[in-house]
């Protein structure tokens, strides 16, 4: 596995691979990698002939006051990990490497990053699709791998390659949970044994929205306040948002419709740590 912090030997590596008639993935990430992120290299290495991960910690997508200087940096168990999933390049750049003294330009997301998440971290999608659009040019890719934990985060990026014309098949991965139902997540390990054990209600009230859905004639409204009760009643989560909306466009509050389809979206503080959690869900 090639270990690279210059963008110009990436590119020639890459740009090796596709001469040789390779269809290069790419996996872009922050690091702290668990086994959601295993999952999309592994999906990566079945899909494509060379496979590229990138790990930087992206400044501009935190707000200030965020966890950017504590975010967890652990190169070396990072690499292993990227390793075993089968990569054949990690991108690991220096900050002067992606954003020069003298930069000005920035890739500004549209509505679709104007709610939810949006709303509660002000600037943070331009700081994702700005440092996605410049990892797609660096790495090239033919196809790039995205969890559908971040759901906002891959309609908001499939958007931008849409909008830009960027020539990247998106693939959005299922979440991977922990045998509780927790998705995995980087922060998680921020978490205290009782703040844990807290956080499965997240989990555990999307799939109770999901059995509303089915099971009872609720409207989506209602479906969200019981996911809001559900996340409440644990007395250590304060809630940011809970919702059913449209797995599209992220309007709500959504009409019910037999066999339509919503994404129930959460987002919570648990002491001093941020979560979110994410399912789609299909109306009976
Ligand atoms: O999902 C992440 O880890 C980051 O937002 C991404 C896409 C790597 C951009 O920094």
């Amino acid at each position: 596995m090639i270990v690279e912090e210059l963008p110009e030997r990436v590119r020639e590596h890459v740009r090796n691979a596709r001469r040789n008639g390779m269809r290069v993935g790419c996996v872009p990430t922050m690091g702290a990698l668990h086994q959601g992120h295993c999952s999309l290299m592994e999906r990566a290495r079945r899909e494509c002939d060379f496979v590229v991960s990138t790990i930087f910690v992206n400044p501009t997508q935190f707000l200030p006051g965020e966890d950017f200087t504590r975010y967890p940096r652990t190169l070396e168990a990072d690499l292993r990990c990227c390793a075993d999933s089968g990569a054949d390049l990690v991108f690991t750049p220096q900050t002067e490497h992606m954003y020069a003294e003298n930069a000005q330009t920035t890739v500004q997301p549209g509505k679709l990053a104007e709610v939810l998440e949006g709303v509660i971290r002000p600037g943070h999608f331009a700081g994702v699709t700005t440092i996605v659009a410049k990892l797609f040019a660096v790495t090239e890719p033919d196809v790039a791998y995205f969890g559908q934990k971040d759901f906002q985060q891959q309609l908001i990026i499939r958007q931008m390659v849409r909008d830009l014309k960027l020539p990247v098949e998106i693939v959005t991965c299922p979440i991977v949970r922990e045998v509780d139902g927790l998705a995995m997540s980087s922060r998680n390990r921020y978490l205290s044994a009782a703040e844990r054990d807290a956080a499965v209600e997240l989990s555990r009230a999307l799939a109770e929205a999901s059995r509303l859905a089915t099971e009872s004639s609720l409207s989506s409204e209602e479906i969200s306040e019981q996911m809001r009760n559900i996340l409440q009643s644990s007395g250590q989560l304060e809630v940011q948002y809970a919702v059913l909306a449209d797995p599209e466009t992220l309007e709500y509050p959504l009409g019910r419709t037999s066999g339509g389809e919503a994404v129930g979206l959460i987002a919570v503080r648990l002491g001093t740590t941020r979560l979110i959690d994410n399912a789609l869900i299909r109306f009976s």
